[in-house]
């Protein structure tokens, strides 16, 4: 079991004398021991921190920056509660041949789009994906890729290829959603049985949108989105329901922490405002990635047609690619480059 230790050698000495190991890499740690001084160092992740105070002006900011940490005045402290910390044991997933993953929220305006897209970049990096617009009421994906709509409902279901294996369906845009009916949408899916992965980018609210039920009763995984406003905590306790009367798992849930700040709430207070609604005992959503809140950058590259924070979504796309019983392993070719993609379009 490691431990990543941020501060004086004597702390890291003490905690291999206790028998842990050391990483540097916070996802094979059971627990960060940072002492206030290196709080700025301290990762972005749900592990359990333990944070030495030790008496100087950067204790405040420490608490301020993470009130969930258990908070020690010496190393030797923290002992006892390293050996509460148990290692957090997951579920196996029952690996399939084929994934639908969408994205989720009852919210509008917390990223969704945006994770479908990174998610859909990232995967088909190693392997063949459609990315669908299945938002009919504020269709994204095709401007993201300068790609025209065609109503498939009547031509057929024809994605665009972007890369090498990403392919883009985008939304019809001259249709009335309330007319559409859940089959008809699920159909889409179902002409899409050559892809391995198929990524369903939704509308806010889809318990609102019964043509969007049946999509949502037979997905794979669910990416939802929120963000750390007071508002979306708010709401964020009334998402396990409408996904439990859609047919959602709670063990196929994960929670994206998009615009994170850590100067806003706690991570720990979001997953527990999110689990509020599911029954205690079970398999409960986890936080699955903190996107960092930087406006500018991703306006700009969504004009760029580009991709924020390729790291953070190539860990997320482990889980996926486990799923899919592949081996995960470090993308080293760059992705082509965004005007030769646009040269190389095709329909299929
Ligand atoms: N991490 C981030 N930091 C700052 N801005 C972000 C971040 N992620 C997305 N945005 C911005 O937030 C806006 C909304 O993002 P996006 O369209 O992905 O949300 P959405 O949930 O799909 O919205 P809608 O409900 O309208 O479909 C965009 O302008 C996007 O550039
Ligand atoms: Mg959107």
């Amino acid at each position: 079991m490691n431990v990543l230790v941020l501060g004086k050698p004597e702390y890291s000495e003490y905690i291999t004398s206790l028998g842990y190991g050391l990483t540097l890499d916070y996802v094979d740690a059971i627990a960060i021991v940072s002492d206030s001084t290196n709080i700025q160092a301290v990762p972005a992740s749900d592990k359990p921190l333990a944070i030495i105070l030790n008496g100087s002006i950067a204790d405040w900011p420490a608490k301020q920056r993470h009130p969930e940490a258990y908070f020690v005045k010496s190393i030797s402290d923290v002992g006892e509660w390293l050996k509460k910390q148990q290692p957090v044991i997951q579920e196996q997933p029952a690996q399939c041949d084929r994934l639908l993953i969408l994205t989720h929220s009852n919210k509008g305006g917390v990223g969704k789009t945006s994770t479908a897209i990174a998610l859909a970049e990232v995967l088909s990096q190693k392997t063949k994906t459609v990315l669908c617009d299945f938002d009919y009421t504020a269709p994204d994906i095709g401007t993201f890729y300068s790609l025209k709509p065609e109503n498939y409902f009547e031509t057929g279901v024809r994605p665009s290829q972007v890369t090498n294996n990403l392919y883009v369906l985008p939304a019809p845009k001259n249709i009335i959603p309330g007319t559409l009916k859940e089959e008809q949408v699920y159909n889409v899916v179902q002409q899409l049985s050559d892809f391995q992965i198929i990524i369903g980018d939704t509308s806010p609210a889809p318990w609102d949108k019964p043509y969007l039920h049946k999509l949502f009763s037979h997905c794979d995984l669910v990416y939802s989105i929120v963000d750390q406003s007071l508002f979306s905590m708010e709401e964020t306790k009334r998402f396990a329901p409408t996904l439990i009367a859609m047919g959602v798992a709670p063990e196929n849930i994960k929670i994206i922490v998009n615009k994170y700040s850590p100067r806003q709430a706690s991570i720990k207070s979001i997953e527990q405002a999110f689990c509020a609604g599911f029954k205690k005992g079970a398999p409960m959503p986890k936080i699955a990635a903190l996107i960092p809140e930087d406006w500018e950058s991703q306006l700009k590259a969504a004009y760029q047609g580009k991709v924020l924070n390729k790291d953070i979504w190539e860990d997320v796309s482990k889980d996926i690619f486990n799923r899919l019983g592949l081996e995960y392993a470090e993308i080293t070719s760059p992705p082509p480059k965004r005007f030769l993609d646009i040269l190389k379009r095709k329909k299929l």
